[in-house]
């Protein structure tokens, strides 16, 4: 069989010749796919969902499969048209309009993927929050971006502070109208008397789309804002890299309070017309195998610390499921060891794709294709379009198999408009014509890059991004705690996990009980995923002489390397 079959078929990859391609391609191809490139005026919702919705032969095709312990539903292009319509409606009686901030704080749910793409569909911008985020998170996000309306459940109503919240002039709940206390808009009863039909607001390519919070090494989290002309990208991507093809079954594994979620858990999958597999509730490697298994997955968009833990729930459960119908693995968010491709050959006989990209990038960047060799360790190349690159601090490319900064020439169609409201933290990203990434790689001489590490201090345990900063500004809230210094310490299955150094403040003494409430502290208070693994008192933590945290020398002394450079070091 050629390498250019898709298994189980005869048909062809997608991307059949990647050197070729990447000579000849520009992004100017990709937009022919579209129907505004007519009009010019566009909404990705119509794109992904109606579009489908309109053609006889798509429109009954399952769009969203959901599942989850309690609730299995399927919605076709046609129903997620019609929901989602219903929805714009229940906006637009609201008095939403386009360019309004609209945030969505819920389990992945249908009722998520149909107001989702109502916001979208009134040319709102659509703000997902990852339902773990506790109150502190929930504000400064809201806050920021000067949402008007927030979609949520009666139960994660108490996370949201409402009196902090000027802005937020409306709040939706998704239960049950027994639930719902007066005051607030009940998403059942609205839809209810809802058309489903809705003229839609065209807008143009670059309108805002959705805001993703996101973590650096320093201050509150940062809104990374995105446009309709994403969906350039998030198509051809999808087509590639994810290689989708009509009749696909398709799973990502992300929430869609993360990028990963959106860009490949709603538009790429949608905007290729395939059926999404959303699944909600805990992992457990018995769930997990048992959707690929029910659902007969084709392709499935996953992320290392999930292919570890299936990984050490050993062989013998892979046993009890049939994996046949799986076709092509991708892996995005953490190093992809070579350890874990060894494994999906083994459980699989399939390869694991690794993807680079990030929040800010919109859609991804330096991938492995179906068609290509993959070098396991390696992120692959650039997708056609795009220009990747190691360059020093000037800005200046460096020779193969130099270690500098990973660097993407500016411009795809995907890439973030905005830091919201942050113009000057949105420069700082670019330099000479390159936006820097904040990653460490090399790139060898047949132009595969290699991943080394963050250059920064954001931590990435299984794959979700935290910024320490967002830790220790929590932390030093517990009344014990004096100062707080937060780094990321190597783990084996995470990858990275969250250690805590505090220095307490006079009249509290070390025990077991006490870094356990403040453990607690930043989990209640913050997120579950953002609180310390581990916590280390010690006297005092090291800062340089303005002030600032040397997290550096923390991790240095954590993992017994040489301290390094510290002449900047307070005494
Ligand atoms: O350090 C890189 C790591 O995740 C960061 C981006 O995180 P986030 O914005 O949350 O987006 C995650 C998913 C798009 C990057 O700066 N990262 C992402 N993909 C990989 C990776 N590290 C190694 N290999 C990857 N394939």
């Amino acid at each position: 069989m050629s390498e250019n079959v898709l298994k189980g078929s005869n048909k062809q990859h997608n991307l059949n010749n990647y050197e070729e391609t990447y000579q000849n391609f520009s992004w100017d191809e990709a937009k022919q796919n579209f129907t505004w490139n007519e009009t010019g005026k566009v909404n990705i919702a119509y794109e992904a969902v109606d579009r489908h919705a309109e053609n006889p032969y798509k429109k009954d095709q399952v769009a969203l499969q959901y599942v989850s312990p309690d609730r299995k539903e399927s919605l076709t292009f046609d129903q997620l048209k019609k929901q989602s319509n219903q929805f714009a409606n229940v906006l637009k009686d609201q008095g939403i309009e386009k360019g309004d901030r609209v945030f969505l704080f819920m389990p992945r749910s249908p009722e998520f993927y149909a107001s989702f793409l109502g916001v979208l569909k009134v040319g709102a911008i659509a703000g997902p929050l990852f339902e773990a985020f506790m109150e502190q998170a929930v504000q400064d996000r809201l806050e920021d971006s000067e949402a008007v309306m927030l979609i949520t459940t009666p139960e994660l109503l108490s996370r949201v502070p409402e009196d902090q919240l000027p802005d937020l002039k409306k709040v939706v709940l998704v239960g049950d109208s027994s639930d719902i206390p007066d005051g607030y808009i009940d998403y059942h009863q609205e839809m209810a008397k809802a058309s489903e039909s809705f003229d839609l607001e065209w807008v143009d390519l670059e309108d805002g789309m959705v805001i993703h919070y996101t973590s650096g090494s320093t201050g509150k989290p940062k809104g990374v804002y995105h446009v309709h002309n994403a969906m350039i990208q998030h198509y051809q991507t999808g087509k590639w890299v994810l290689d989708l093809q009509e009749d696909d079954v398709y799973w990502c594994t992300a929430d869609p309070g993360w990028v990963t979620g959106t860009s490949y858990g709603i538009f790429a999958p949608w905007l290729n017309g395939v059926t999404n597999v959303v699944v909600g509730g805990r992992f457990s490697p018995e769930a997990w195998y048992g959707t690929l298994d029910d659902y007969q997955i084709s392709v499935w968009y996953s992320a290392p610390t999930a292919f570890r833990k299936l990984m050490s729930s050993g062989k013998e459960i892979v046993d009890d499921f049939k994996l046949d119908s799986v076709r092509h693995i991708l892996s995005v968010g953490e190093p992809l060891n070579p350890e874990v491709i060894h494994w999906g050959k083994k459980a699989f006989n399939l390869r694991i794709h690794d993807t680079w990209w990030m929040t800010e990038t919109g859609a991804q960047l330096i991938c492995n294709y179906p068609t290509m060799d993959i070098r396991p360790g390696s992120m692959g190349k650039p997708i056609p379009g795009v220009t990747a690159a190691i360059v020093d601090d000037q800005g200046e490319e460096l020779p193969p198999n130099q270690m500098g900064n990973l660097a993407i020439k500016a411009g795809w169609p995907s890439q973030m408009r905005a830091i919201w409201k942050r113009p000057e933290k949105f420069e700082s990203y670019f330099l000479n014509g390159w936006y820097v990434s904040g990653d460490s790689a090399y790139k060898d001489e047949d132009g595969y890059f290699w991943f080394q590490g963050r250059l920064d201090d954001v931590i990435n345990t299984s794959g979700e991004r935290v910024g320490p900063f967002e830790v220790e500004s929590k932390l030093i809230e517990h009344e014990a705690v004096a100062e707080a210094g937060v780094i990321g310490k190597p783990d084996p299955e995470r990858g990275e996990i969250i250690k805590a150094f505090v220095a307490l403040n006079d009249g509290y003494e070390e025990s077991e009980d006490l870094l356990e409430d403040i453990r607690q502290f930043v989990k209640k208070g913050f997120a579950a995923h953002a609180a310390p693994r581990e916590i280390q008192v010690t006297d005092a933590i090291p800062k340089t002489r303005s002030g600032k945290i040397m997290r550096r020398l923390l991790k240095s002394r954590e993992l017994g390397l040489p301290e390094g450079d510290t002449s900047t070091l307070e005494e």
